[in-house]
């Protein structure tokens, strides 16, 4: 591996919910590996994640892909600058895998340790692939676990501008998928399913919640489609399940959507970023991009591999709070519910 005298070489590990994943970065944008160790295969058997188990198989493929992280980037424990891990949000057991395993190497090697917010790590997945993308800008963040609209006003500066009052977007995605009988992971499956469905099909709606404008709320959707799959049950209706997933999918991206453009208008700002596994979303994606280019924004948003949980995203954020001096002591802890631009 080339590095000059003065390259910043982060490890970075991430296992806050079901990937157990390890990257080396370079210099912040530069991802010299990243490698993912999916636990998608274990979960499906039981329709959702299991902490239990998830903790259980991180401490099992911890080493092993922090080994395949440093030798795909070839680079030795001795190259690192310093170690970047997530500590919150997340689940608890998952997240103090990485937290102890990340602190057992920084400090065997005397290096300098980063903790790094969860949603921080997927809005700087966009710096791999867009190297001109500077903050500020609105990005909409939209994972399993997180719906929001944040302000990212510098590196490592967040304002929340709008929350989920109650399921997150992918949650919504995933509960559906298992009510439909698509499986689990929901999300990627409705996203297929959908393309062969007419959104128009039936007409679910979105709450407005007073005096929140930029707040989403996902639960009473979720419900809807509850009932109209109990309904057609109890009356003996057919279920076009394609019909079904792309109602279902076009009320969430509306609300995304209309929600973003509102604060765009308000906060005038003229770039739009999404994060986060649901980002991968075909239609989230067509629609973000048509609503921004007629306003003449520019929206960008992940490949698909750094929408999804990754390592590659945390050595970014890591890399941004390293050059800002901020460094986690050795009592480092994993916080479960960590709020974004608190520490
Ligand atoms: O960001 P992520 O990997 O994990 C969290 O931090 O929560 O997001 C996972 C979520 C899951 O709910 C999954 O169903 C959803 O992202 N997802 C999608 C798509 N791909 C993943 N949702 C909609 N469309 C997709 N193509
Ligand atoms: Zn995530």
């Amino acid at each position: 591996m080339q590095t000059k005298e003065n390259d910043v070489l982060i490890l970075a590990i991430e296992s806050s919910c079901d990937e157990t994943a390890a990257a080396v970065v370079k210099n912040g944008r530069e991802v010299l590996s990243n490698i993912i160790s999916s636990q998608i295969d274990l979960h499906t058997l039981y329709g959702g994640v299991v902490p239990e188990l998830a903790s259980r198989k991180h401490i099992e493929k911890i080493n092993q892909v922090i080994s395949q992280a440093l030798s795909e980037a070839g680079a030795t424990l001795s190259d690192l600058t310093a170690v970047g891990v997530t500590y919150g949000p997340g689940l608890v057991g998952a997240l103090l895998v990485g937290v102890a395993e990340a602190k057992a190497i920084a400090f065997a090697r005397n290096l300098p340790l980063v903790g790094v917010h969860h949603i921080e790590g997927h809005i700087c997945a966009n710096f791999i692939e867009h190297r001109e993308l500077e903050p500020p800008f609105l990005c909409l963040v939209v994972s399993g676990g997180h719906t929001h609209l944040v302000m990212m006003k510098d590196y490592g500066e967040f304002e929340i501008i709008g929350r989920t009052r109650d399921d997150a977007a992918g949650e919504a995605f995933d509960k559906v998928a298992r009510a439909i009988g698509l499986g689990y992971p929901g999300g990627p499956k409705i996203d297929r399913a959908a393309r062969e469905g007419d959104p128009h099909a039936i007409p679910f709606t979105q709450p407005h919640i007073e005096g929140s404008p930029y707040d989403f709320s996902f639960s009473g959707l979720k419900s809807a489609v509850l009932n109209y799959l109990n309904h057609a049950q109890m009356t003996g209706q057919k279920v076009n399940p394609a019909d079904l997933a792309a109602s279902f999918q076009a009320a969430v991206v509306n609300a995304l959507v209309s929600r973003a453009m509102l604060a765009a208008e308000e906060y005038q700002v003229d770039r739009l970023v999404l994060a986060g596994g649901v980002a991968s979303n075909s239609s989230l994606r067509e629609s973000m991009k048509k609503a921004c280019a007629k306003r003449g924004y520019r929206v960008y948003y992940p490949s698909p591999v750094f929408c999804t949980d990754n390592a590659a995203m945390i050595g970014v954020a890591a890399y941004y709070e390293y050059q800002k001096g901020v460094r986690a002591g050795w009592d480092l802890n994993a916080v479960p519910n960590l709020k974004l631009g608190e520490r």
